[in-house]
């Protein structure tokens, strides 16, 4: 056999090896290529036939990261990616039907089609270090898990375990996965051998589930798991929106779970789901998201091309890892940064005007590891790298300051003063800012091409997005190094210009304003959040506005105003009564437990579109004027950066996506009509021409 992707030994005992090597990759993915060549070994394997099979992978970072997402994008019609889907379900149903123990031994993480191979095993072993995962995320592709994975994990685990995994795309790490019974044992990498050994030379009975658990594949609890399963997904997306969920649910419960048996034209059917505008939105998301990655890696080119290349001037920037960081201004965000990159095995000093100004962010900070890392030695060795530091004795020490103090220029210019002269030659020092552009802020530094925005969004710990502002003094080997931080910090970085709200804020500021304009002409803000979520946003505007605080919204609302915009009403009244959202338990909402208390949904059958339109369309046009601009480097940075920013429909891939979908034609026809009614705030920006 003339093997390009695997590796074939057989050893004295007549255990068989098999090594996953994707050629020319660092990580395993499924092409086509690397499927074809399974389906043979497990032809010649069964011809053989050793006495137990063993899978593995030669790569470091994991077992397998599922299908070749490049190969996928590239096929051309439905009838291509449904012949993909059969080349991996013969391969893994070859390795399923083999009559010796097989073995899948996982490191890191175990994907997608990594988890569909483990699975088609008949035992898996996983190690029991932290960065093991696994998982079937198809669905946040839009796409659902093709190649036996709806087969053959409700079996193994229960329906209901099952459905949770594939619905949300959720992954597991090693304990967790041991629990459900997706893996047999657990034992650190280095055992792997003789675990394998152990299991295929006196193989033990396979895993079964628990009684309850098998009981909800039965066919009298069938129907009742997948209409429970069906409720649950429909809280959160909707089918013409969000088809995958519930296609996994159909599959399930109408064809055992075998894409093959879907007839092409039923919604459930893998050309369905393909052709569905969502999937090609959520898998160029997906790639965006790459792209981004890349931009952190040392030696990226922060260019619309994305090609790896280096500053022939400064070597390797960002090749080295911040060690030591320092943070001042322990506020919602300040202290939510520090105990995010303490999280990342950074040591991290915080600094604010007084200890109990700390306080609040350790003990936030504690919460957040309890729920991350579970186990109190790892939660105890994160909070002893977040160290209080009221004196500022780290900024002498760190390689990287970011201050994140009150949203006032004189303030932080006043602090850049008086630390620039102690911090180290070699070190960055970087602004949190959402809306002063960085030359404002540099004007008291004397070495001002040491400043970059780090410009995180809040909450920390859940948005991905960090744009790395580039003011016009700013060194590109520091833009480099912000980019390979939040990298570091696994984090997305998006290289941006310095211009007021940089592209998130900019593009969400009108969007939010019209909303609470809205407002103040009475509309409910309940029917006005309706309208956005309808939209596919995953929060109304305005219970969003509440949640980040109605003292910021209006501080960065005015930073970005544009001459003549009306002033909010409701927004300024609750300002001046110091209720500023879910924080102070009122803003426009009152809030409960960090719950907004809502009032009762729009009436069934009221017209949301126009609505949605009326917000939706100001924030596309102020994408558009942020391309005219070059605030970012492309259309497909401006999608990522507010989908992965702001949360915008995600399905909709972004405003310049829905631009391109729904027409230039149509959206200025309905700019105008808005521009009669409310004025000149929907004045098309002159970039539409470009488009
Ligand atoms: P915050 O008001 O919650 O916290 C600011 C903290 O800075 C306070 O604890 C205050 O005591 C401290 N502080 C003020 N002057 C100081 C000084 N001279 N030395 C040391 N500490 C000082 O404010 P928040 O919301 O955390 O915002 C901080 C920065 O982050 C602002 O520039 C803001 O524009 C930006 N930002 C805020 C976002 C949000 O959603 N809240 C999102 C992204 C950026």
């Amino acid at each position: 056999m003339d093997l390009r992707h695997w590796k074939l030994e057989v050893d004295a005992d007549q255990v068989a090896w098999l090594w996953f090597d994707r050629a020319g990759s660092a990580t395993n993915t499924f092409s086509q290529e690397a499927l074809r060549e399974l389906g043979q070994i497990a032809d010649h394997l069964a011809g053989m036939p050793p006495k137990g099979l063993a899978i593995l992978s030669a790569k470091d970072n994991g077992f397998a990261a599922g299908a070749d997402i490049e190969e996928f994008t590239k096929l051309a019609s439905p009838e291509e990616a449904m012949a993909f889907i059969r080349l991996g379900n013969e391969a893994f149903d070859k390795i399923a039907a083999l009559r010796f123990p097989t073995v899948a031994l996982i490191h890191g993480f175990c994907m997608g089609g990594g988890t569909e191979l483990a699975l088609a095993c008949r035992y898996r072993v996983a190690d029991d270090g932290p960065k093991t995962r696994m998982g079937l995320p198809e669905v946040m592709l839009g796409i659902v898990p093709g190649w036996g994975g709806i087969i053959r994990m409700p079996p193994l685990i229960g329906a209901a375990n099952a459905l949770d995994l594939m619905l949300t795309g959720r992954s597991v790490d090693g304990r967790r996965a041991k629990k459900l019974g997706l893996v047999d044992a657990l034992t650190p990498q280095r055992h792997f051998r003789n675990a394998a050994r152990t299991i295929l030379l006196a193989p033990p009975a396979p895993h079964r589930p628990p009684l309850a658990a098998a009981a909800t594949n039965w066919p009298i609890a069938r129907n009742l798991v997948a209409s429970m399963s069906a409720k649950k997904v429909a809280e959160k997306v909707r089918r013409d929106q969000y088809p995958a969920p519930y296609a996994v649910i159909d599959l399930w419960k109408d064809f055992g779970g075998d894409v093959r048996k879907v007839p092409p034209d039923h919604p459930a059917s893998m050309q369905k789901l393909f052709e569905h505008p969502t999937a090609r939105n959520l898998i160029r998301l997906f790639t965006l998201q790459e792209r981004l990655k890349g931009f952190g890696k040392a030696g990226t080119d922060p260019g619309s091309s994305g090609k790896p290349g280096t500053d022939p001037k400064s070597g390797e920037p960002g090749s080295v890892p911040i060690r030591h960081l320092h943070v001042i201004g322990a506020g919602a965000m300040g202290g939510d940064i520090a105990a995010w990159c303490a999280l990342k095995d950074i040591t991290v000093t915080l600094q604010d005007l007084a200890p109990e100004r700390i306080a609040p962010a350790i003990k936030r900070a504690a919460g957040l590891y309890k729920k991350r890392l579970k186990q109190p030695h790892l939660v105890q060795a994160a909070m002893d790298r977040l160290i209080p530091d009221v004196a500022g004795s780290g900024v002498a020490r760190a390689d990287l300051i970011i201050e994140a103090i009150v949203e006032n220029p004189d303030v932080k210019r006043k602090l850049y003063a008086s630390i620039e002269p102690r911090m180290k030659d070699s070190a960055i020092l970087a602004t949190n800012t959402s809306s002063i552009p960085l030359q404002e802020l540099a004007t008291v530094l004397k070495r001002p091409e040491r400043l970059v925005g780090l410009h995180f969004f809040n909450p920390v710990a859940q948005m991905m997005l960090v744009e790395i502002v580039e003011g016009p003094q700013t060194a590109p080997e520091v833009m480099k190094a912000g980019q390979a931080f939040a990298k570091q910090i696994d984090k997305l970085p998006l290289p941006c210009k310095s211009a007021p709200g940089f592209l998130v804020n900019r593009v969400l500021s009108p969007y939010l304003l019209e909303a609470m304009l809205m407002l103040d002409e009475g509309i409910p803000g309940e029917t006005i959040d309706a309208a956005a979520r309808d939209f596919g946003m995953p929060m109304g505007p305005i219970e969003l506005a509440d949640m980040v605080g109605l003292d910021i919204a209006g501080a960065v609302g005015r930073e970005l105003a544009k001459p003549g915009t009306p002033i909010p009403k409701k927004l300024m009244e609750n300002i001046e009564a110091k209720n500023f959202g879910m924080k102070t338990g009122k803003g426009f909402y009152t809030w409960v437990k960090g719950k907004a208390q809502k009032g009762p949904a729009p009436p069934a059958g009221t017209d949301l579109k126009p609505l949605a339109d009326r917000m939706v369309l100001p924030a596309l046009n102020e994408a558009v004027a942020c391309m005219r601009e070059r605030i970012v480097a492309d259309d497909d940075l401006c999608d990522a950066g507010v989908v992965f920013g702001t949360g915008f429909a995600p399905h909709r891939g972004g405003p310049m996506s829905v631009i391109r979908a729904r027409g230039k034609a149509e959206l200025l026809k309905v700019m105008e009509e808005l521009k009669a009614k409310h004025g000149p705030r929907f004045e098309p920006d002159s970039g539409w021409e470009r488009i």
